[in-house]
C-alpha cells in the first residue's frame, strides 16, 4: 500500500473526529449537567478523592506499575541507596512495589483519602504524605522524582505547569532525574471518542470527550444509589515540544522519551503514552 494513501487516510480520519467533536461540544451547550459542579474546589480536587475515580479506573493496577517499573530498573539499573519520591501517587501503587524491591520512597498526592490508604502500607523507607505539587515542601532532597500516569497539566497554564517544574527541581538533588509518563496527545486528539459507556462494577459510566483550546475535557456522568454524579476531567493537551520547551525553561534536560510501558521508542503517530527523562541541571 502507498504510505502517502494511508497518511492522507489518517487524516482524513482525524479530520472527520475534529468536526464530530466540533458538533458534540455544540450539542453540549444544551444538555443540562445532572449535577452543578462544586465552583469552590478545582476538579481533580474532588474526582480523584472520590471512590469512583478507582472504580473507573480499576484497570490501572498494581500489575501494570510492575511491568511499567521492571523495564524501567532493567534499563537504568539504579542502585538502591537511592531516594526517590512519587508525586501525585495516588493510592501508591509505584510506590509501594519499589519499596518492596528494598528502596526508600515518599509518596505525595493531594487527596486525603488515597494517601489514608497508601498510609496502610507505610514503613521505615515508605511514607506518603498529602501535598500539592504546585506548592512542595518535603523536607528532604531527592535523587529521583516520578509523576507517573497523567498526573501533569491538570491546570489551565503552561505557567502553572512551569511552577510544578520550578517545585519538582527544588526537591531533586544536582543530577537526579525526573520521569513524567504522560499520554500521547496527537493520538488522543485523533482518535477521541466522543461518546462511549463503560460499565464498571455495576455502574454505567457515561464518558463525554472533547477538546477546547488545547485542553481534553472529559465529563463524566453516571447514577449510582439512586444519586446523580457529574465529574470532569481537564487536561492540557501538552506535545513532546511543550515539554522540551517547559524542560529548558525551568532547567532540565531532556534525556530520554519513550512511547509505552514496555519502552518502545516514541512515535508521535501511534504510541500511547509520552514518556519523558530529564536531568536536573546542576
Ligand atoms: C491519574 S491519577 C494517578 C495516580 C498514580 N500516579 C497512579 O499511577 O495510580 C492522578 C493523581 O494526581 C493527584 N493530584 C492531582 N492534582 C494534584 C496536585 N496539585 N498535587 C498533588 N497531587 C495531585 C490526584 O489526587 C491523583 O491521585
Amino acid at each position: 500500500m502507498n504510505p502517502f494513501n494511508v497518511l492522507s487516510y489518517k487524516n482524513v480520519i482525524c479530520g472527520l473526529n475534529a468536526v464530530w467533536n466540533l458538533l458534540w461540544q455544540s450539542a453540549m451547550f444544551f444538555l443540562n449537567s445532572p449535577k452543578e459542579m462544586d465552583t469552590q474546589k478545582e476538579w481533580f480536587e474532588d474526582w480523584f478523592d472520590s471512590p469512583y475515580y478507582h472504580i473507573l479506573y480499576g484497570n490501572r493496577d498494581m500489575q501494570e506499575a510492575e511491568f511499567f517499573l521492571n523495564n524501567l530498573l532493567n534499563r537504568y539499573a539504579p542502585n538502591k541507596e537511592v531516594r526517590i519520591v512519587d508525586l501525585a501517587c495516588g493510592k501508591g501503587r509505584h510506590s509501594i512495589y519499589l519499596n518492596s524491591l528494598g528502596f526508600d520512597v515518599m509518596g505525595v498526592d493531594l487527596s486525603p483519602q488515597s494517601i489514608q490508604e497508601a498510609n496502610t502500607f507505610s514503613n521505615e523507607r515508605l511514607h506518603f504524605q498529602v501535598g500539592d505539587l504546585r506548592a512542595l515542601n518535603l523536607g528532604a532532597q531527592f535523587d529521583i522524582a516520578l509523576n507517573l500516569f497523567t498526573s501533569f497539566a491538570y491546570f489551565d497554564s503552561l505557567e502553572t505547569d512551569a511552577l510544578v517544574l520550578n517545585q519538582i527541581k527544588g526537591i531533586l538533588k544536582p543530577n537526579g532525574y525526573l520521569l513524567i509518563d504522560f499520554f500521547n496527545a496527537n493520538k488522543v486528539g485523533c482518535a477521541l471518542v466522543p461518546h462511549e459507556v463503560k460499565e464498571k462494577e455495576g455502574i454505567p459510566f457515561e464518558l463525554r470527550k472533547r477538546v477546547e483550546n488545547g485542553i481534553i475535557i472529559k465529563d463524566i456522568l453516571f447514577s449510582d444509589k439512586g444519586k446523580n454524579y457529574h465529574y470532569q476531567e481537564k487536561v492540557q493537551a501538552l506535545q513532546l515540544a511543550d515539554f522540551t520547551q517547559l524542560f529548558a525553561q525551568t532547567g532540565f534536560e531532556l534525556v530520554d522519551v519513550f512511547g509505552s510501558y514496555d519502552l518502545s521508542p516514541f512515535d508521535v503517530q501511534t504510541s500511547d503514552r509520552l514518556i519523558l527523562i530529564a536531568k536536573n541541571h546542576a
